[in-house]
């Protein structure tokens, strides 16, 4: 930007009509522009709507004189740097008659006037005004560049933060990867070693009809839950990628919790626990039957888990316009501070390592919860147990 491209305003203040005409046209430039006011009043009013790079002030006013006028200019935050000069038509001495003027630039002509001295006089003030505007812009800019470069070194600080701590997770979550895969991989190739060994030595009797029903058994579950692990991290990635799909159709929410109640026994005696189930009938919606009762399903392989061997309570039931189903257990419970956590992807409370899990349930579940427009809650103290409810709409509103 160059100096000449900022516009300088004039005010000139003259009681008499052709005083400010003759000035004006000394004064005028292209990239000036002149204000004229007649009095001291009409120049306040000018002032309070303009920024003006100088004044020039008739001393000799009816009403308020150019004075009175630059003493409430000195009052003012607005316009008491703005530089000043006198016009008078009385001797020299009176240029004494004004003092302490705040900026200090106060300045003097005599009339009849010179016209070499108004111009010269004139550009002073206006180059002065121009570079002191030039100055301030130069450090509003960099002013500017340096908090922009403050907040950008707050978000490159932030996003360093996050990156390590991504970093952190994937190596976390890759070890408990390759070891929530190896343990049923492992049963899988050491029963299938073991009846290698049968087989070379032609022991038939190891594998009789109860015995192949329970390898067949065992085998199954290996699978499920290697199935198990690899859907979720699909859902993790459907997720991402926001492909996780609900198919809503109409089903009784209590049935569905009982039926998966059953499926589960095996699962609650094996974690010596026992579940209370108490639910209204029927509550009936359109959601996800296979996603609602995956959610369920993991709350309460949660519940079974992290459950210290204590009595479930499971409940359905209706409130306003929701469909509710409670898993409460009575084991170690979540601190306040992890509640929040443990929703997100890979998200452990440190200590459940000793547990089997990715930390992926919680992040799926609530993801389809989401995606059902309900919601999902946790209430819990340390030690006292925790109580995960979800809150699914009867209606859907569309
Ligand atoms: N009922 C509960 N009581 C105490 N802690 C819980 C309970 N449910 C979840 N948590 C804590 O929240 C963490 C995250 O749960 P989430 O279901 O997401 O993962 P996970 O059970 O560890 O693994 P995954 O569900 O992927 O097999 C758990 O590791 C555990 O620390
Ligand atoms: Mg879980």
């Amino acid at each position: 930007m160059q100096l000449s491209d900022i516009q300088a305003k004039l005010l000139i203040v003259d009681d008499l009509p052709e005083n400010l005409l003759a000035l004006e046209a000394l004064i005028k430039r292209e990239d000036r522009t002149v204000y004229k006011a007649l009095s001291a009043d009409e120049a306040l009013s000018l002032l309070l709507q303009h920024e003006f790079a100088m004044a020039i002030l008739d001393v000799q006013m009816p009403g308020m004189n150019g004075f009175e006028l630059a003493e409430l200019m000195r009052g003012t935050d607005r316009t008491k740097n703005i530089p000043i000069v006198f016009v008078s038509a009385a001797g020299r001495e009176m240029n004494y008659a004004f003092k302490g003027y705040e900026s200090g630039a106060v300045d003097f002509l005599h009339k009849p006037l010179d016209i070499h001295a108004v111009k010269s006089k004139v550009n002073v003030f206006v180059d002065m005004y121009r570079q002191s505007k030039a100055m301030q812009q130069q450090v509003e800019a960099l002013e500017q560049s340096r908090r922009e470069q403050e907040t950008l070194l707050v978000q490159l600080q932030q996003t360093q933060i996050e990156l390590e701590h991504a970093v952190r997770m994937r190596d976390d979550f890759m070890s408990i990867v390759s070891h929530e895969v190896r343990t049923p991989l492992n049963g899988l190739i050491l029963e299938t070693q073991l009846r290698k060994m049968h087989l070379a030595r032609n022991n038939a009797s190891a594998f009789t009809m109860d015995k192949m029903h329970a390898m067949v058994e065992r085998d199954e579950r290996q699978i499920q839950s290697l199935i198990r692990l690899i859907e979720d991290m699909l859902d993790v990635s459907r997720i991402r990628t926001g492909k996780l799909s609900i198919r809503p159709g109409e089903f009784d929410l209590s049935r569905a919790v009982a039926n998966l109640l059953e499926v589960f026994s095996p699962q609650i005696s094996a974690a010596q626990s026992s579940v209370n189930f108490t639910a209204d009938q029927p509550v009936v919606g359109q959601w996800d039957e296979f996603r609602i009762e995956q959610v369920i399903s993991n709350l309460l392989t949660n519940a079974l888990r992290y459950g210290a061997k204590k009595p479930i309570d499971v409940t359905v039931y209706t409130e306003d316009d929701f469909a509710v189903v409670a898993v409460r257990d009575n084991g170690i419970g979540i601190s306040k501070d992890n509640q929040q956590r443990i929703f997100q992807q890979f998200e452990r409370v440190s200590g459940s390592h000793v547990v089997a899990g990715l930390g992926l349930g919680l992040f799926i579940s609530e993801q389809i919860v989401a995606a059902h427009n309900g919601k999902i809650t946790v209430q819990s103290e340390l030690g006292e147990g925790a109580l995960f409810t979800i809150h699914l709409p009867l209606v859907q509103k569309t």
